[in-house]
């Protein structure tokens, strides 16, 4: 009991200092306590991060479907578990139980194993956010096949490479979604994905829009008959500590996304640990994160710690403007929200709008406020604060990543001290925060600035990335010897919290999404018209950043503005909507260096609009080209 539950001060730091001299104790001191095992642990943690290799909990065996539901089925039979809220606001929520969502992620765990699937093999998900997203996840983790949720937002050819890198056998799906007041044809999506998926041979089809769908024979089979008459009873299948639970594809900034793989037993503890500290759950909460389950922050926060910690945990299958702006705060004051966890982003749009959307609504049973995915800013962590908190909620600013499995930097409620809006504030127990500087030295004073690193596994760590350790290794293990790099910069103040200040790397957060500008730039290099192109980020008063394109053209006879659609187009097809471009401005010509490295670093400062120091440029293989995109540069 001792650390699981930090209630103050003193007990973080405590919990904090154990977990720093004694990490391995810490740990099994957590693990043995609040988790059920088929099997305990030999080992707590092995590592080296050199080769990179890490293992926790090795020797040990488990399943988490029994920790996240058959272990509450006791005292929590008739607990809501899963509180679905419709799309539409006058179609009924389900308060699905932990004796129901039992039932029914068995019921799927044996359809699945009657389609074929077996322990090991991976399965795709393709969902919106309905009840079937989060049962499929948990119908894979117990029988162990690794699920790889795709975001139902990501195009065809998104989603085929994702099923092809790691080669999928089954795909989980529905007919359509709604979102909004828009419904989005899945199954069609995910036929086009299929023509380039030469080993899906079986597609499951969830039934919600009711839209016509093509079923083809013998791959593609409605999922409701094949439910029904399955049994009840699954057994658990027995996994080791460091088996695989889930793939889950993240952008890099070069190549295709690296499909990040976390295991079960490490993860299990590190989520469930963070979810009850960051969000301080007690048992009657209503928790509810905004995220969508095809993020990693769905997986750790609405699906696996909620659930390892007997929550009701919300999931909201619409967005925050419909029908209108004042969804989220109604959805709070209809369930009783206690915790609420969104992006900044969703706080920017909302802020815009008109207050009585807020005000009109009792937000009185809030008592913690999250966000995540970004860093927020000043105005809008103080409107959330002043609007939605009433002043009262304490705001926990989480710093993590896909790679990281969970929460990693963030104030803990009652615990810290004192909460500095745009800093995500401390470690949590078992982190290590490093700071580096570009020498590659580890900056001990504060206060410093530099690229943050991690000097020490943690349980929820992703292990490698599927089917390319080499490129885990050169990713995250090779630019700092015996360091885990973020990819993140962040200043750290005397006091020693941290304020993350955004990527140095090639990746660009939009509306709190990981873009890659690789796949982008592919994806307009496609067009007949395109020599090559450059995406950068520039700052976006709602979005965090917007995209702007620089695109050098072989030919000229079309439009600027047909290109311009066609280019986005393009982008629709290749990554997804979510990667438009907000600005594209044609040039001649990209400023490269002498070995034909586009240079990104004076791309984005004209974008920025930042040009007065733009740097030595006379080492550049063409720099006559960089007075041509200044003049020309576009202000949106
Ligand atoms: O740049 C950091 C930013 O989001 C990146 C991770 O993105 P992703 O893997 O998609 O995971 C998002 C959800 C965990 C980080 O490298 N980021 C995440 N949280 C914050 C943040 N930047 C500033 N403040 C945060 N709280």
């Amino acid at each position: 009991m001792k650390y699981y539950h930090l209630q103050n001060h003193e007990d973080y730091k405590a919990a904090y200092k154990a977990s720093i001299e004694s990490p391995e104790a810490f740990w099994e001191q957590i693990a043995s306590t609040h988790f059920v095992w088929k099997k305990k642990w030999d080992s707590v943690l092995n590592w080296d991060f050199t080769k990179p290799e890490v293992k926790w909990f090795e020797g040990a065996k488990l399943n988490i479907t029994e920790n996240c539901i058959d272990r509450h089925l006791e005292q929590r039979a008739n607990k809501t578990a899963i509180l679905f809220e419709p799309n539409e606001p006058n179609e009924p929520a389900q308060h699905i139980s932990y004796t129901e969502l039992h039932e029914r992620v068995c019921k799927f765990a044996n359809v699945l194993l009657q389609q074929g699937i077996k322990k090991g093999d991976r399965v795709c998900l393709y969902l919106p956010m309905i009840p079937e997203l989060a049962v499929s996840v948990l119908a894979c983790a117990r029988i162990g096949a690794v699920h790889s949720v795709v975001f139902a937002g990501f195009s065809a050819k998104a989603l085929a490479t994702r099923i092809n890198d790691c080669d999928c056998k089954l795909v989980i799906t529905s007919d359509g979604a709604f979102r909004g007041n828009k419904t989005i044809h899945l199954k069609e999506i995910v036929d086009n994905a299929l023509e380039s998926c030469p080993n899906v041979h079986k597609v499951l089809v969830a039934k919600r829009t009711q839209s016509h769908v093509h079923l083809k024979q013998g791959r593609d089979f409605w999922l409701q008959p094949l439910l029904d008459q399955a049994s009840k009873d699954c057994a658990a299948v027995s996994m080791n500590a460091e088996d695989p639970l889930f793939i889950l594809y993240t952008s890099g900034s070069t190549g295709i996304p690296k499909g990040m793989v976390h295991t079960t037993a490490g993860y299990m503890v590190y989520t469930a640990y963070t979810f009850k500290n960051v969000f301080q759950y007690t048992e009657d909460d209503v928790y509810w994160c905004t995220a969508d389950i095809g993020w990693i922050t769905g997986h750790s926060y609405i699906v696996y710690g909620p659930l390892a910690n007997g929550a009701t945990t919300v999931l909201f299958e619409g967005v925050p403007s419909y029908p209108d702006y004042g969804r989220f705060w109604q959805l709070v004051e209809k369930h009783q929200v206690t915790q609420f966890y969104t992006a900044p982003t969703a706080i920017r749009a909302l802020a815009k709008e008109d207050i009585a959307h807020v005000t009109q609504n009792d937000l009185s049973s809030l008592k913690v406020l999250g966000t995540v995915g970004e860093p927020i800013n000043e105005e809008a962590w103080h409107w959330y604060n002043e609007h939605i908190g009433n002043k009262n909620c304490p705001i926990v600013d989480t710093w993590w990543q896909t790679e990281t499995g969970g929460i990693m930097i963030s104030p803990i409620p009652n615990s810290t001290k004192r909460i500095i809006p745009t800093f995500a504030t401390l470690p949590l127990p078992g982190i290590q925060p490093v700071l580096m500087n570009e020498e590659g030295e580890v900056m001990s004073d504060s206060p410093a600035s530099g690229k943050l690193c991690i000097a020490f596994p943690w349980p929820g760590m992703a292990r490698t990335i599927w089917g390319n350790h080499e490129r885990y290794k050169a990713t995250y293990f090779s630019t700092f010897k015996n360091h885990y790099f973020t990819g993140d910069g962040a200043f750290r103040n005397k006091a020693g919290y941290y304020r993350i200040t955004g990527r140095v790397d090639d990746v660009i957060i939009v509306s709190g999404h990981n873009l890659g500008t690789a796949p982008i730039e592919d994806a307009i290099d496609e067009h007949p018209d395109v020599t090559e192109s450059a995406v950068v980020g520039v700052p976006h008063d709602i979005k965090g950043n917007a995209l702007y394109g620089f695109v050098s053209l072989k030919n000229k006879a079309k439009s600027e503005e047909t290109l311009e659609k066609e280019i986005n187009e393009l982008i629709t097809q290749h990554v997804g909507p979510i990667a438009k471009l907000q600005t594209i401005q044609f040039t001649d010509g990209l400023p490269k260096t002498r070995s034909g490295k586009i240079m990104r670093r004076i791309l984005r400062k004209i974008a920025q609009g930042t040009t007065d120091d733009l740097g030595d440029i006379s080492t550049l293989l063409n720099p006559e080209v960089v007075a041509a995109i200044k003049e020309n540069a576009k202000r949106s």
